[in-house]
Order: C-alpha cells, then structure tokens, then sequence
C-alpha cells in the first residue's frame, strides 16, 4: 500500500504505480478529485497515478447532486470521457444526510463488475463511446387482480449483463426493467415498470435518443382484458374463463418507426425448435436488424446464468455464440451492433 508521493522516494511511488497499473479504478470519485483529474493535477499519489496510467481508467464518482449536476462537474465529466475514461453515472438514492437523489455510489460488486470487464477488455477501444444504448430486461406481468399476474420466467439477468457490457464500452446506458430483482448495474439509469404497456411507454421515450435498443425483455403477448380492482375470491360461482387481449409489439412499432435515424434495433427470440428457420421468419415480421435466438428447453435460456445463441442479421449474416457466460454473450451482440452503428 502506498500513501503517500514522499514515501520512499527512491522508488518513485507517483510515478511506478501509474506506470505498472493494469487498471485504475476510483471509487468513490469526488467532484474535487474529477476536477483536479480534468485539469491534470498531479499534487498528491492519486492524481499523479492518474497523470502517469496509460491503462484504462474507471471513476465511479459519489457526491451530493447539486455538485454532480453543476456544469462544471458535467464539463469535467466530459473532458475526461473525451479522454478514452469511463466515468459511472452515480446511482439514484439516499446520500450522506437526509438528502436523496443522483450522485449515490453504485453498488461496490457493481463497480467490480465494470472494472473486471475492463480488466478482460484491456486495449480494446470504448467502441460504444459517446453513444446512448438502450436495453429492456426481465419479464412483465399483467394483472389479473391486486395479488396475481400473468408473467414468466424472465430473471433480467442477461439485459443486465448487456448493460453491464455497455458500460465497460464507454456507452450511457437506460435499462427498462420489469420485474428484476437483481442489484442496477453501475452506471447505469434503470427505469422500473410492470406491465407491456408501461414497458412500451418507457422504451418509446428513451429510444427517442438512443443509438441503439435491444429488446431482450420477455414482453407478454397477451393481457387478461379485464383486471379486477379487488381480490377474487374462491367462494361463490366457479370462475369465468380469462379473457386475453393482444398487448402491442414494441419492438416491430420501434423497428417500423426507428425514431433515430441510423438506430440499431435488435430482437430476441427464445424457440424449442426449428430455431433458425423460426428465427428467420421472426427476424422479418419484426424488421429488426438483428435478432439473438436462443434455444430452450434442457436448462438452457431463463433463469440460467450460462447461455447459447444465433445471432440472425437483417443482411442475411448468421453468427453462432457457443455455450459461455451471459457477459460473453453480450459482448458478441455489442460486437454485432458497433459494426451496424452509422459512423
Ligand atoms: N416483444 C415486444 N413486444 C411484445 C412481445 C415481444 O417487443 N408485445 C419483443 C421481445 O422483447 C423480444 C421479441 O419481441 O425481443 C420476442 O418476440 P416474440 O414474437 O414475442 O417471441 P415469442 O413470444 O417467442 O413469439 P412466439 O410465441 O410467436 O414464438
């Protein structure tokens, strides 16, 4: 451990630990330290590190939210981003006093997450830089009454690696979450709905800015088409068949109106059988650009933390991930989107 720039001096401490890092990683960041980093200070052993890394370079910055809304923090933010950084965007809560709002630290296995992932990426370019991403996730649930729902087995668990991923990529990520019950991944702003038709609420004004949406959520298909404002009860008559209604299709509307221009929309497929002709024919009726086609059953897919999966391209191109992490995969579908990005 080192504190200090005078300790030891014939081993150059201010200079060594930069020089020798694989990895920077500041956390909590304050809004003094950002500054003092965007003008390049190098006064103390943390800024001098700073001044002498050439590795990657990961801030997770905490701090109240007036300061972390102030244009000078936000200017700082981006000259350091400009600079090839990866700046977290705090996470949304409590702060130290009875304050809440932005500028919380995310939570610190969510900052382990980015940091080994930029670990694993080392040289590799922040390719989603300057980009805003979108990524729905989980599952909805369409009520029947205050208590029960029609819903699925969707755990969120690979929108969150995909969000994750993106972060790592130097992209602002939004993550539409139904029903997720995983910590938010750092960096992150997660927007929490239920039902399809808060999710397409949600996904039609965050894609208004992004560069590229994935709809990895498992959206129903169907809602009952009446739900009951008070429980129902066992006693009494036996029950009514349910009714079912079409809930619309988010993302063939988003593939059809492309509210950005040059936007990459990109669709999941979860199929038991013939997958890549099913895959094919899905991959049309949506208009997507990609479509990710994992096979169930056999415990691969929901709730599972490895996955297997096609990548279908609009252009006719085919790429099979094998069987790896859900972060592997995300990689792969990130790879797949950066090379359809506009320039
Ligand atoms: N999707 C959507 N809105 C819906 C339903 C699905 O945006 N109302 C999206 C999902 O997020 C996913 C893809 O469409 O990206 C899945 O397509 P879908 O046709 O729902 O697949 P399945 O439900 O598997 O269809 P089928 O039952 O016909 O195989």
């Amino acid at each position: 451990m080192q504190t200090d720039v005078w300790s030891d001096v014939h081993e150059v401490p201010h200079v060594r630990l930069g020089q020798s890092a694989d990895l920077v990683v500041v956390a909590p960041a304050t809004a003094d330290l950002l500054a003092r980093a965007a003008i390049g200070r190098s006064d103390d052993l943390l800024t001098a590190t700073l001044l002498t890394a050439r590795c990657p370079v990961l801030y997770a910055p905490a701090m109240h939210t007036e300061m972390w809304e102030h244009p000078a923090t936000q200017a700082n933010i981006e000259t350091l981003r400009g600079r090839g950084a990866v700046v977290l965007d705090p996470a949304v809560g409590r702060l130290t006093g009875a304050d809440s709002g932005p500028g919380r630290l995310p939570e610190p296995a969510e900052i382990f997450a980015v940091a080994r992932t930029l670990l694993d990426r080392g040289a590799l370019p922040l390719d989603l830089a300057g980009r805003h991403v979108l990524v729905t996730a989980g599952g909805t649930r369409e009520p029947l009454d205050p208590v029960r729902f029609l819903g699925n087995r969707s755990s969120g668990r690979q929108g969150y690696a995909l969000a994750r991923a993106a972060i790592a990529r130097g992209a602002e990520v939004t993550v539409v979450a139904a029903n997720v019950a995983l910590p938010d991944p750092a960096g992150a702003k997660v927007i929490r709905v239920g039902t399809a038709g808060e999710m397409r609420d949600a996904v039609r004004a965050a894609a208004i800015s992004a560069d590229a949406v994935i709809m990895v959520a498992a959206v129903a298909d169907f809602r009952p088409a009446t739900a009951s404002q008070t429980k129902i009860k066992k006693t009494g008559a036996d029950p009514e068949p349910i009714a079912l209604v079409r809930n619309p299709d988010i993302l063939a509307e988003l593939a059809h109106d492309r509210p950005r221009p040059g936007q990459v929309v990109v669709g999941f497929a979860a199929e038991t059988d013939d997958v890549l002709a099913n895959g094919r024919a899905k991959l049309a009726a949506k208009g997507a650009d990609l479509l990710v086609v994992n096979e169930v059953g056999d415990g691969r897919g929901f709730g599972t933390t490895d996955n297997a999966a096609t990548l279908l391209g609009a252009d006719g191109s085919v790429v099979d991930v094998p069987m790896g992490s859900k972060d592997r995969l995300a990689d792969a579908i990130w790879d797949a989107v950066v090379a359809r990005l506009p320039r």
